[in-house]
């Protein structure tokens, strides 16, 4: 029995069977609630932590600090200790598409430092630099290449430097095939079902499966050792697990789908699926957002490859390898460090109204996104016109400021939603607005991260209403901006943020006249009921931290890496194929008879 009164068979058994970190941290503090009721406990499985999950929770307590403290305090610190305690020597190789510092060079030549509008980015950059990673990415920016050594590395964020980022080159005819092409033509509107067809030619099939192979020659030449654990995202990269599998064998590999995953009977029609799915399953780990994605994915591998679907698991057999397939909800940091820094919310406020001549006594709504067609711009605009057409008193009174950063803009499907939104824009400006009032600010620029803060801290409503979105981190960054705990979220029931925000105001984006009903609910909201909402929203986002995304990717893979341990140690000749309780008992009794401790 352990100190939580668990046999240890049972911690091996459940540990191994890949449990979240959160259920883990969720029921130790139960278990410890009850303890401290007098409420006696069974010694189910249902009450084991893992090793590092254990060390946080009684450094917290060494401080003097609550449980609960300990469930909402995910940091930095506590990715930084994972790291040390349980994946010691563990070399953190990040792999994306888009890189987390564009150098572009401006009209006079001098480098100019972008930081790009994704919400990977966003997500991913305190967690390289907690873990002082190596980050590999697509060189991209005008002046990349001079900033980088004879290595094509330059050290990051350029005024506090912490971690290594990689820059892979690509040639133009790469850059259109795998990235504009396979990833942004076919894929994206595939995993997307925006009803956008996706596009699938054999030459961008050729370019994604090349550049894959470059990114896997970069992962094995940054690599210090054999084992290295390699955070692979999205999907510009479907094939890269594999690759990597291949060339180092102990590596532990983590892909993140950052989209959704399409149901089977779409997914069916990508003329590479086994290619694709083949390709994911080279990973130790596989994560989405949501649980439904997840269960989407395996549905896909059960029907198309030759595999054992381990359903309590959560996990996929496949070539003798076993891959966990599990939900990890991504999120942003907290607190929020930029936000310290803006003015208050009146501040904000009067600056943004003055910045686009919005008569101060109307309200604001704000979208803020990449320019993209998933997002729902049109259909907000639309559901605006329901709202103008249905409540005629509301026309003047509404301002709807529109940003979006321009994004793949050589596409035909992303050129062509540049046009309408502007069209339709001044439609609704022409329809419902005068000299002096113009109810749709339609911003096609990039902005920084501060302006769009300043934004959200301006807003009465923020619309959050996509077709369709593996998460949506806006929802969280409008939140998580609104310290004074006022202001409106409208939010897409298909993005995954809506399985968390509870307490926005959930709309269907195809329903232009329900979401006109609901923005005239949000716009005439009192304060008390908005700080109610907002106040809850924060508390999720808070607990629900993207330390503590990176932080359950962790603790699973320190408990792959013990089981291979396990395994070595132990001079197993043959290598369960997969993993069930059975398994493991016999990995365990292998293992004491070996006198391991
Ligand atoms: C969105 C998606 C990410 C994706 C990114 C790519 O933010 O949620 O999963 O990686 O778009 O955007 P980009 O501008 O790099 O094509």
């Amino acid at each position: 029995m352990t100190q939580y009164g668990v046999d240890l068979p049972w911690v091996l058994i459940l540990a191994s069977l890949g449990l979240s970190a959160l259920a883990i941290f969720v029921s130790v503090a139960r278990h410890r609630h009850q303890r401290s009721k007098g409420v006696k406990t069974s010694a189910s499985g249902d009450d084991v932590a893992p090793e590092a999950a254990r060390k946080v929770l009684r450094e917290f307590e060494k401080n003097g600090q609550s449980v609960d403290a300990a469930l909402v305090n995910w940091s930095p610190e506590t990715l930084r200790k994972i790291l040390a305690e349980d994946l010691p020597d563990a070399q953190v190789i990040v792999v994306s598409n888009r890189e987390p510092y564009i150098h572009n060079e401006d009209k006079n030549g001098d480098v100019k430092l972008v930081v790009p509008a994704s919400g990977l980015v966003s997500a991913l950059e305190p967690i390289t630099r907690a873990c002082a990673g190596t980050w590999i990415a697509y060189g991209g920016g005008s002046a990349d290449h001079v900033v980088v050594d004879a290595n094509d590395r330059v050290q990051v964020p350029p005024r506090n430097p912490s971690y290594t980022l990689r820059r892979v080159w690509l040639t133009e005819e790469q850059y259109q095939g795998y990235y504009l092409g396979f990833a942004n033509e076919g894929l994206w509107p595939l995993c997307h079902i925006a009803f956008t067809r996706p596009i699938f030619r054999d030459s961008d099939w050729e370019a994604y499966e090349a550049v894959n192979r470059k990114f896997a020659d970069t992962v094995v030449a940054e690599a210090r050792n054999e084992r290295p654990i390699v955070l692979v995202q999205d999907y510009h990269f479907a094939l890269l697990p594999r690759m990597i599998r291949e060339r180092l064998p102990e590596a532990i590999v983590i892909t993140f789908w950052h989209i959704p995953w399409p149901n089977s009977e779409v997914f069916s029609i990508c003329p590479w699926r086994e290619r694709i799915l083949d390709g994911l399953l080279g990973s130790s780990i596989i994560g989405f957002h949501t649980q439904f994605h997840a269960n989407n994915f395996t549905e896909s591998v059960d029907r198309f490859m030759e595999s054992r679907i381990e359903r309590a698991d959560a996990a996929i057999s496949f070539g003798g390898q076993m891959t966990l397939v599990h939900a990890y909800p991504i999120s942003i940091e907290w607190p929020v460090e930029l936000v310290k820094s803006l003015p208050g919310v009146e501040e904000c406020r009067t600056r943004v109204r003055k910045r686009f001549r919005i008569p101060a006594d109307a309200r604001l709504c704000v979208g803020v996104e990449r320019l993209d067609y998933t997002k729902g711009i049109l259909d907000r605009f639309q559901a605006l016109e329901e709202l103008f057409s249905r409540h005629p008193e509301m026309i003047g009174k509404v301002v709807f400021l529109q940003i979006a950063a321009p994004s793949r803009g050589t596409l035909p499907a992303y050129k062509h939603l540049h046009d309408e939104c502007l069209r339709y824009a001044s439609e609704l400006n022409e329809r419902f607005g005068d000299e002096t009032y113009h109810p749709v600010v339609m911003v096609a620029e990039h902005h920084s991260q501060a302006e769009v803060y300043e934004f959200y801290r301006a807003a009465d409503i923020c619309l959050v209403t996509s077709l369709h979105d593996g998460m949506n981190l806006v929802a969280k960054e409008f939140v998580a901006a609104r310290d004074d705990e006022q202001g409106v979220l409208l939010l897409s029931t298909f993005a995954g943020a809506s399985r968390e925000l509870l307490e926005a105001l959930i709309v269907n984006p195809y329903d232009a006249a329900m979401m006109s009903e609901i923005m005239l609910q949000a716009l005439t909201m009192g304060p008390d009921e908005q700080r109610e909402r907002m106040r809850r929203m924060r508390e999720i986002v808070r607990d629900n931290n993207v330390y503590r995304w990176a932080g359950s990717m962790l603790l699973d893979a320190a408990r792959l890496r013990k089981r291979d341990e396990l395994d070595r140690v132990t001079a197993l000749s043959e290598r369960p194929a997969n993993i069930n309780r059975d398994n493991v008992v016999s990995i365990f009794e292998r293992r004491q008879a070996a006198g391991y401790r």
